[in-house]
């Protein structure tokens, strides 16, 4: 799929919002802001290359270029480090189990890394789904917003500043709307390595073991029906690692995760209670189970899952962290293990937030019903506004057909993830979700129909009918203008 600039002029718009300072293309984008045009070049003979300037840095847009002001505009909010936001909540109750001087918690690390930082330093195969436009925000051919935390790993492996780490941040990936996925949302990814030089004797699973020891006990009921390392399914790096070894790092890592869902979930029942919501003596023991995973810079892999309201709930990955990351960040005889939990997938849980857009909203009805520290309570929600909802159907093109010169979407290269980017940057958190109604496929002519259901509701207020109308519209227009469909 392409999303190169199809001959149209490309233009600037020059962007101040929330003190950082974002300097775009107007073409095909919406999405709100102050927008003012800005030439690159005073020479009007010069060629002029498309730019980006993001936080002072600038970076030349090209082929591969998809992000929008409207998601740019997410940059500076960094909702884990609002102190009483509970993204921000959840990261404390969880950073309290790796303290420093063992731990670094880096907290502000920027978004925009380059591919090699985010899939390549981490083995990512370079067919990986994860790396395609239509799952992932590229700034450039090179440049991406961070998928996931670990996109940092390697620079902090080479730092070598301490045993373990913390990283907070903001991630990015294109994804459907609904009232558990936003394009943007918040990881936290922890590590802790040993290394083999440093440990007494050189033996490094009896110094992990020793760690392992200290970790806090706790009473928690576990499944865990695999073992350590399986063959096939979750193999042992075994030029690299004793069965021993791995014996030793999975137990700590383990023990260490393990300890994190207490300390949350503990809260979380406190907080029921203390709202009676639940009856001290009727509370379920909490129960979590270890499943195995796969991860590219991982093996063996975990998940760990946790019974909530008769539902298994994944919660975090993790595992061994894979030695080729280790050896290409210079430290070759460190070994040890690292993990990656959502931090909005948590923090819905502990505080019965139903709805992902919540944690963007700057109403005080929302933000004032949490309070500074570690503490976990119920939210409540202020009100359902009422729900619109408006179809859209259209016609992809043949993928036989020439028409529409640049364009793109005919049924090989369409993506859904392109229409839901597009009912983001009209609609904003307007939109309470997108689905997929009716899907088929002409017996003649053979070209593909597709109808989504658009729910306009607002979290905060009745919507009018003229700016769901005028919304709709909107969506309708830009299908049309960016993917070339057909509107039926
Ligand atoms: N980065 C992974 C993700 O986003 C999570 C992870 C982190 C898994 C570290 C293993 C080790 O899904």
């Amino acid at each position: 799929m392409k999303l190169a600039a199809t001959g149209r002029a490309v233009r600037f718009a020059w962007i101040k919002r929330s003190g950082i300072d974002l300097r775009c293309k107007t073409r095909n984008w919406i999405g709100g802001g102050q927008y003012q045009r800005r030439n690159q070049s005073t020479n009007q003979h010069a060629p002029r290359i498309p730019a980006l300037e993001i936080d002072g840095k600038s970076y030349t847009e090209d082929g591969w270029t998809n992000v929008s002001p409207s998601i740019l505009s997410y940059l500076p909010r960094k909702l884990h480090l609002q102190p009483s936001h509970p993204v921000s909540i959840t990261r404390q109750v969880i950073e309290s189990n790796f303290p420093s001087p063992t731990y670094t918690h880096y907290n502000d690390l920027h978004p925009i890394v380059t591919v090699a930082e985010n899939f390549d330093s981490l083995g990512f195969p370079k067919d990986h789904p994860g790396r395609s436009r239509t799952d992932t925000y590229y700034i450039n051919r090179d440049t991406v917003l961070r998928t996931h935390t670990s996109a940092h790993e390697a620079q902090i492996f080479r730092d070598n500043k301490s045993e373990g780490y913390t990283i907070s941040a903001d991630v990015y990936r294109r994804d459907a709307i609904d009232r558990s996925h936003y394009p943007v949302f918040h990881q936290m990814e922890g590590a802790r390595m040993w290394d083999r030089r440093k440990v007494p004797g050189g033996d490094v699973a009896r110094a992990i073991w020793t760690d392992f020891e200290r970790l806090p006990k706790h009473g928690l009921s576990i499944e865990d029906a695999n073992p350590t390392t399986h063959p096939e399914r979750n193999p042992l790096q075994a030029e690299h690692h004793s069965p021993g070894e791995v014996e030793a790092i999975a137990a700590h890592l383990k023990k260490s995760l393990e300890g994190v869902v207490v300390g949350l979930f503990s809260r979380a029942q406190k907080a029921a209670v203390a709202a009676g919501h639940a009856d001290a003596a009727a509370l379920e023991p909490l129960k979590v189970r270890w499943i195995e995973a796969y991860f590219p810079f991982t093996s063996p892999s975990w998940e760990l899952e946790v019974l909530w309201q008769g539902d298994w709930l994944e919660l975090l990955g993790c595992g061994v962290t894979k030695q080729d990351v280790l050896i290409n960040a210079g430290v070759p005889d460190q070994i040890g293990w690292a993990f990656g939990v959502g931090l909005e997938r948590v923090a819905m849980l502990l505080f019965s937030i139903p709805d992902i857009r919540l944690f963007w909203s700057k109403d005080p009805r929302f933000l004032d019903q949490f309070s500074v520290g570690e503490n976990i309570n119920a939210f409540v929600p202020f009100s359902k506004y009422p729900e619109c909802y408006k179809d859209v159907s259209f016609w992809l093109r043949s993928s036989s057909s020439s028409a529409g010169g640049g364009m793109r979407s005919n049924a090989q290269d369409f993506h859904e993830n392109d229409v839901m980017e597009i009912v983001r940057d009209v609609g904003s958190d307007l939109v309470e979700d997108v689905r997929l109604v009716d899907d088929f496929v002409h017996p003649v002519s053979r070209r593909k129909s597709l109808c989504y259901r658009i729910n306009y509701r607002s979290l905060e207020r009745t919507l009018r009918n003229e700016e769901v109308n005028q919304m709709h519209e909107s969506v309708r227009k830009h299908l049309v203008e960016r993917l070339g469909v057909e509107l039926r």
